[in-house]
């Protein structure tokens, strides 16, 4: 989950190693470091235990330069945030150097071996272990008099080396005596190459790569990139040499820069009712009262003949995917099943052949999602992701899907994605529905309340100094309840995990109802309760638990889409969103809570866009 960059080229690397660590941070942002190489001045490393920012000072107050480099931005798994752990790791006597992204399952034994044969080793990392595995491997070579050190020679090194692990890896490998070669090899962590004039990039994706080169080619597993400035060749461990694909690069990462808000989280949550507007866009049909989209790859007969609908992902995503579950089974009648991405790809379900799997995920990188999916298409399934990302791993690995096109979202906390799954969703439940038993009318009445989403979401915005002022009066509260039920529960987890993930206050979200089976025990007058309180089927019965709430003195945050004063009187603070259909509440709900856990975050000195332990795009498991 770590982020990485490489170049090799006429030019000086390092302007677009930093530049490139800088987009890539998202991924990790705890330790960072680049490696370069100049003749005469052999490998250098710069590392420092924290932001790309830092290194950057770094690098500029050592003069470090060179055509050849290395860098990478991590999120610890292996040992502390230090700059021991941090990379690039040296092989050897630095007769390489190396930045990995993935977990080494097996480098405790790898390193016991190393260890007998007098490696040395500086970190904790699993990373190390492959950079002196690597270098044993080419030392090996290298000493043989009969052989000439071709490239030949440190291909079949790299080849060896990674023969040997068991886990997964995107790894970038320059060499102190090949002063104009890059070796890049993937396996379960993506790794992409830009394809310039006189000079090649890799990155782990495609955001780095934005504005130095169009042409990309995504690497695949067990492939391996020799990588010189005029030229790239693949070699599948499998099937040998592969022709590389070239593809345009879209120009969708570019769009990432703060627009004058202070955080990239507060602007995405400002371009809410834009990236929904996005998420509409070509895809209502009025004229059969139904969605449409182009990228599922089932025919309207294939897709009639589905008989259950699993939806997997994991954090804000799994909470789309039961919102989902409501979803599709009150529009489209259908039996949905929920799963966290996690467990699913260990798990054995029994699932029929008619059942068709959704994979939901903003970066289309997160390792468990990946793996359930391809663990479902391995048993005949039709897979499909609901992605941000276009060209991401797991957008490449479904049968097909359906892109979200909420534009880049920078904070690590998601937040326009999540709106965007659930129109998504919602039109998806639309489709399902309209191919079985939805009338036309229905469907159009539908489509109606979806055409008013962004102005609904764009008038709960107008809540934010009401909600800024609730901030201050709770922000030194330790504990929060998130409470509401049918659509609104997976709101209210969403809502908690929100504060939980910026703020660092522990939160829980929970069916209101269930609240009384456990913590209703919590609730004193420190704990303050977050009621998700909209007019609907169930508007009764979360007033009741309110009032069980209350009961016991604790303070009261109502969510309501209309006056009502029975919750004024009970409530402490009241905050009124638009009213829409109960299976839009979850949008437009979440709006004010997402805004809620923004400012408790600023009013605790939180870094909102980098929380701390958090990653944007988790790619380990
Ligand atoms: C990380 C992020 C979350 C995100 C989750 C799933 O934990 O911090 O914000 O919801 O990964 O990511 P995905 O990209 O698959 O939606």
């Amino acid at each position: 989950m770590c982020g990485i960059v490489g170049y090799v080229g006429a030019n000086d690397a390092c302007p677009f190693l930093i530049t490139g660590l800088q987009r890539l941070e998202y991924r990790g942002y705890d330790s960072a470091g680049i490696a370069t190489y100049r003749p005469g001045e052999g490998i250098r490393t710069t590392r420092v235990a924290g932001r790309v920012q830092e290194l950057e000072t770094a690098v500029k107050s050592r003069s470090m330069v060179g055509s050849l480099g290395i860098g990478h931005t991590r999120w610890a798994t292996h040992g502390p945030a230090t700059e021991a752990n941090a990379h690039p790791h040296l092989g050897g006597n630095g007769i390489l150097a190396l930045v990995h992204n993935g977990v080494i399952e097996n480098y405790e034994s790898i390193k016991q071996s190393l260890l007998a044969k007098g490696y040395h080793f500086a970190s904790q990392t699993d990373t190390e272990v492959v950079a002196h595995l690597a270098a044993e491997c080419l030392k090996t070579r290298l000493a043989d008099p009969n052989q000439e050190p071709n490239i030949g020679v440190y291909v079949e090194a790299v080849q060896e080396t990674l023969a040997q692990l068991r886990g997964t890896y995107g790894l970038v490998l320059m060499f102190r005596q090949f002063p104009d070669l890059l070796i890049a090899a993937r396996c379960g962590s993506p790794l992409v190459i830009g394809v310039g004039k006189g000079e090649q990039f890799v990155a782990s994706d495609t955001s780095p790569l934005v504005g130095f080169t169009e042409k990309i080619i995504y690497l695949a597993d067990h492939q391996i990139a020799v990588i010189r400035p005029d030229s790239i060749q693949v070699v599948h461990r499998d099937q040998g040499r592969v022709r590389p694909e070239i593809q345009t690069l879209s120009a969708q990462s570019q769009d990432v820069n703060l627009d004058g808000f202070e955080h990239y989280m507060l602007k995405e949550i400002y371009e809410q009712p834009d990236s929904i507007r996005n998420a509409l866009r070509g895809r209502i049909d009025r004229d059969d009262a139904t969605a449409k989209f182009g990228g599922l790859n089932l025919t309207p007969q294939q897709l009639r003949s589905v008989q259950r609908i699993i939806l997997t992902g994991c954090g804000t995503s799994w909470h789309s995917a039961l919102v989902g579950e409501y979803l599709i089974e009150e529009l489209a009648r259908m039996p949905v099943e929920v799963e966290y991405a996690s467990e699913l790809r260990y798990r054995n379900p029994p699932v029929d052949h008619k059942t068709i799997v959704f994979g939901i995920t903003q970066s289309g990188e997160t390792a468990d999602t990946l793996a359930a999916l391809r663990e479902m298409k391995r048993k005949g399934h039709h897979t499909l992701a609901i992605c941000n990302v276009i060209g991401s791993s797991i957008a490449q690995a479904a049968d097909g899907g359906v892109y979200l096109h909420a534009g880049p979202e920078v904070g690590v906390a998601s937040t326009k994605a999540f709106t965007s799954q659930l129109t998504v969703l919602s039109m998806l439940a639309l489709y399902f529905g309209r191919l079985r038993f939805l009338s036309f009318e229905a469907g159009l009445r539908i489509i109606d309340q979806l055409e008013k989403l962004p102005e609904a979401v764009e008038e709960a915005l107008q809540t934010h100094t009401q909600v800024k002022s609730i901030a201050h009066r709770f922000h030194a509260a330790t504990n929060f309840l998130y409470l509401g039920r049918n659509f609104n529960f997976p709101t209210a987890l969403e809502g908690a995990l929100k504060l939980k993930e910026i703020s660092y206050i522990h939160a829980e979200g929970y069916p209101a109802a269930e609240m009384k089976h456990g913590p209703i025990a919590l609730v004193d007058e420190n704990t303050p309760s977050v009621f998700i309180v909209p007019k609907g089927t169930v508007y009764d019965k979360v007033l009741s638990n309110l009032q069980e709430v209350k009961a016991r003195g604790g303070p009261v945050i109502a969510i309501v889409d209309h006056f009502d004063q029975q919750v004024a009187n009970l409530a402490d603070e009241v905050i009124q969103i638009p009213a829409v259909e109960d299976f839009l509440q979850p949008v437009v709900a979440s709006i004010p809570l997402q805004l809620l856990a923004y400012e408790i975050a600023i009013l605790r000195g939180c870094d909102v866009d980098k929380p701390r332990n958090l990653a944007k795009s988790v790619t380990v498991e």
